[in-house]
């Protein structure tokens, strides 16, 4: 099915096909980056403007990259050396970016709805590259091209969700795609930082088999995957409830012991402490192969938003 998609903002527009679409372009794309040459002329003569609000590494190198490799020019912009420093609203910055003509804007913001914002006021591509506590939804997709590669497949597994899933945002996108693939979801937190109500509600609505525990270990003698997230410090809204949640729970070879024997371990990263060292050397710990692929996934989306790989 033909990929028609002009932003990525909206997880709930895409479909499981969509989802498949992306991976199979991404696996087109690795074998681009395995060349001496990894240059492509797909975007050449569009620009892209990366417009980071808030740190990052991975997803804002990994776009960054991408566009050089698909011979896009691009503008990386925000944080405190724009004039919204200087009290310029969000309208007038995009205006501005918008009247040189360019192609797509990569977004990530503190403030959960801004990618919608800027789709509204900017009639160019918009890509959420996280936004608050809302959604990451190239994260999400990234996960599953490296579940798939880790696991030959994706669909029909159980997932244990492990962490802050209150304020984690790549969890909210990537339980959507977990359930349009079909698989088990478990929600293992502390009871400060479970799930959000609506989006349970609403997975289970369309369909979801959710399991809510704060069992770690039971969750993990079942689970094909466990996908950890870091405590989201900076969303909490006072030092006192981060410190009450804070190192609540941590994979270890001890806690491992528990699990299935090829569980696949995953995690957004940056991490802190939720997944000690010693786990790194473990064959099931994919962080790093995860972080590696969204370079990938990122080339795909970006060829497929702007109609420049069909
Ligand atoms: C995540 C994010 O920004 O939400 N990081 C990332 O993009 N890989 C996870 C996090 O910050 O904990």
């Amino acid at each position: 099915m033909a990929f028609n998609h002009k932003h990525l903002i909206d997880i709930t527009e895409y479909s499981a096909d969509d989802i498949m679409t992306i991976l199979e372009t991404a696996k087109n794309f690795k074998q681009v980056n395995e060349r001496r040459i990894k240059k492509v002329p797909t975007l050449k003569g569009f620009t892209v403007v990366n417009m980071f609000n808030e740190p990052s590494t991975r997803t804002r190198s990994s776009f960054e990259i991408a566009e050089k490799r698909l011979s896009a020019d691009s503008l990386n912009f925000g944080g405190s050396s724009t004039a919204t420093v200087k009290g310029e609203s969000l309208v007038d910055t995009v205006k501005t970016l918008c009247s040189y003509k360019i192609d797509c804007i990569v977004v990530r913001d503190r403030w959960a709805g801004v990618p919608r914002k800027i789709a509204d006021v900017s009639g160019v591509s918009v890509i959420d590259a996280g936004d608050g506590k809302h959604q990451h939804p190239t994260q999400a997709l990234l996960d599953i091209y490296t579940i798939r590669k880790e696991k030959g497949h994706i669909g029909g597994q159980t997932i244990t969700f492990l962490g802050d899933l209150k304020y984690g945002r790549t969890v909210h996108s990537l339980g959507y795609f977990m359930q349009q693939l079909g698989n088990k979801m478990i929600f293992a937190s502390p009871d400060e930082l479970k799930m959000p109500e609506e989006i349970t509600a609403e997975l289970r609505a369309k369909g979801a088999d959710i399991t809510e525990t704060d069992d770690v270990k039971a969750a993990l003698a079942v689970s094909d995957l466990v996908y950890v997230t870091r405590v989201q410090r900076e969303r909490f809204p006072d030092e006192e409830s981060y410190n009450r949640c804070k190192g609540s729970y941590i994979v270890n070879n001890e806690l491992l012991k528990a699990a299935k024997k090829d569980i696949t371990i995953l995690h957004p990263l940056p991490r802190v402490d939720e997944i000690a060292t010693e786990v790194d050397s473990y064959a099931g710990a994919a962080y790093f192969r995860q972080a590696h692929n969204g370079m990938y996934l990122r080339m795909a989306l970006l060829g497929l938003i702007t109609g420049r790989v069909q």
